[in-house]
């Protein structure tokens, strides 16, 4: 971004609306993908996805194509994909097992370290030829928590702590308090897009507001269900379908830092599946043990959330998604192109059954033939359209503002069906866009300096 074409965020982005230029301006895309994706912290994959040595998988951070590879000495490298001799991509295949990467092109060959291990005819480059100058570029930065990879592509800024805040806590419940090698991530991948800006599956994720409307037929077989099949729980958590309408007894929260979460007071899937819990205690030893290890920690109906589905429904900002029991990335490819994935885990230590009646729950909504996500990209879609019509530019985020108030964390908190989610998604994205970056300010000081000359 130079001088000349500086963007005001101010303009574009009140307390109260966005301005749809957000979601259509190629400037913007390319800014964010430099302020938000290549210069602060973006969580890159599970550890749990590549358990063995040699496992690897295709990711990207930001515009970057990255490999995640775990190495012979067992760590998670994540290298860019790219061939040190004339840039040739070096892997092709989405996920995989490898002993090494060999490129295509003339064959250089990369340890799963990302060291240059041998080029063919190597004769030619004379003697002061240095192999490890060659290997594969290592990102700058990579921290895990709880085996959540993050990285960033700066080498300097806050650390990964930092960047998570209050957000960790929430990774604690997803992660069911297991440890990081017993979570699996490897039940396989749900990957779908569409042609529409990334940031509106972001939102969409945190939205308490839309699921009676948009979706409408879910909400309805799973009403009909609760009544044709109550279930105990429901009785002690003093549920009461009608109020589903409104949001039942959730909450919205702002976690700061552009992280946000809807608190359910309850889980609508359990009548579909019936109580797992009982299983876990009877069947497994280990699970035992954990239950009463989760309740002395969380409460034991909160831990029991955990374990049937996963307990929380949080973005971590700017793209990583956890609902239920799976991690959602939400991957930018061009200004109105986005993917996602999916990915649902089980626990190592659950007894089978259990795991699998978190699957099927996981598959109910999200699964590819599922309710969920078809519902929400058409929309998305929609909106990407309607921005043509931009007589009237605003798109407005102002529910809840009257009553927005401070739970006894400090949290900022409303009801489940407020937009606190979206308007503290869009003050950090304005916060994070009107940051001067180092390479930004060289640019404005170069033009400057040109224009001088
Ligand atoms: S481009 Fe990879 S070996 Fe030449
Ligand atoms: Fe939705």
């Amino acid at each position: 971004m130079n001088g000349r074409t500086r963007i005001d965020y101010d303009t574009l982005v009140k307390t109260d609306r966005v301005h749809s230029r957000v979601y259509t301006d190629p400037a913007i895309f390319a800014d964010e993908m430099e302020k938000i994706f290549h210069r602060g912290w973006v969580f890159v994959g599970h550890s749990g996805e590549v358990p063995n040595t040699g496992d690897f998988r295709l990711k990207r951070i930001g515009s970057q194509p990255i490999i995640m590879v775990r190495d012979q000495s067992g760590k998670v490298q994540l290298l860019l994909n790219r061939c040190r001799h004339r840039g040739a991509a070096v892997c092709q295949y989405d996920q995989g097992n490898l002993r090494s990467f060999k490129c295509a092109y003339h064959g250089w060959t990369y340890k799963l370290d990302g060291s240059l291990a041998g080029v063919p005819y190597p004769e030619a480059y004379g003697e002061d030829f240095q192999r490890d100058e060659f290997g594969l570029t290592k990102v700058p930065r990579v921290e895990s928590y709880r085996g959540f990879i993050f990285a960033s592509l700066s080498p300097a800024g806050i650390t990964l702590k930092e960047h998570l805040g209050r957000s960790a806590q929430e990774i604690d419940l997803f992660a069911g308090f297991s440890d990081e090698d017993e979570i699996e991530v490897v039940s396989g991948l749900h990957k779908y897009n569409f042609n529409a800006n990334w940031k509106l599956a972001v939102e969409n994720s945190m939205d308490g507001y839309h699921p009676n409307v948009t979706h409408e037929s879910f909400v309805a077989a799973v009403m009909e269900r609760i009544k044709s099949h109550p279930s105990p729980e429901h009785g002690k958590a003093g549920f009461n379908p009608d109020s589903f309408s409104t949001g039942g007894g959730g909450i919205s929260k702002d976690l700061g830092g552009g992280h946000v979460m809807l608190d359910y007071g309850f889980r609508i899937y359990d009548p579909l599946n019936g109580d797992p819990l009982p299983t876990v205690r009877a069947i497994n030893q280990r699970g035992e043990a954990h239950m009463a290890e989760i309740a002395a920690r969380v409460g034991a109906e909160r831990g029991a959330d955990g374990l049937r589905e996963g307990a929380t429904h949080t973005l971590i900002f700017p793209n990583l998604i956890l609902i239920g029991l799976h991690l959602r990335v939400v991957q930018p490819v061009s200004l109105d192109y986005t993917e996602v994935c999916l990915y649902p885990t089980t626990l190592k230590w659950l007894a089978p059954e259990v795991n699998e009646v978190r699957l099927r729950s996981h598959e109910a909504f999200f699964g590819s033939g599922s309710f969920g996500g078809p519902d929400d990209s058409e929309i998305f879609e929609r909106i990407q359209t309607a921005a043509a019509a931009d007589l009237e530019p605003w798109n407005i985020i102002s529910r809840g503002m009257n009553h927005e108030r401070r739970d006894e964390e400090g949290l900022l908190v409303g009801a489940m069906t407020d937009e606190i989610t979206q308007r503290a998604i869009w003050r950090q994205w304005k916060k994070v866009m009107t940051q001067e970056t180092g390479a930004s300010a060289r640019k404005r000081a170069s033009h400057a300096a040109g224009e001088r000359g």
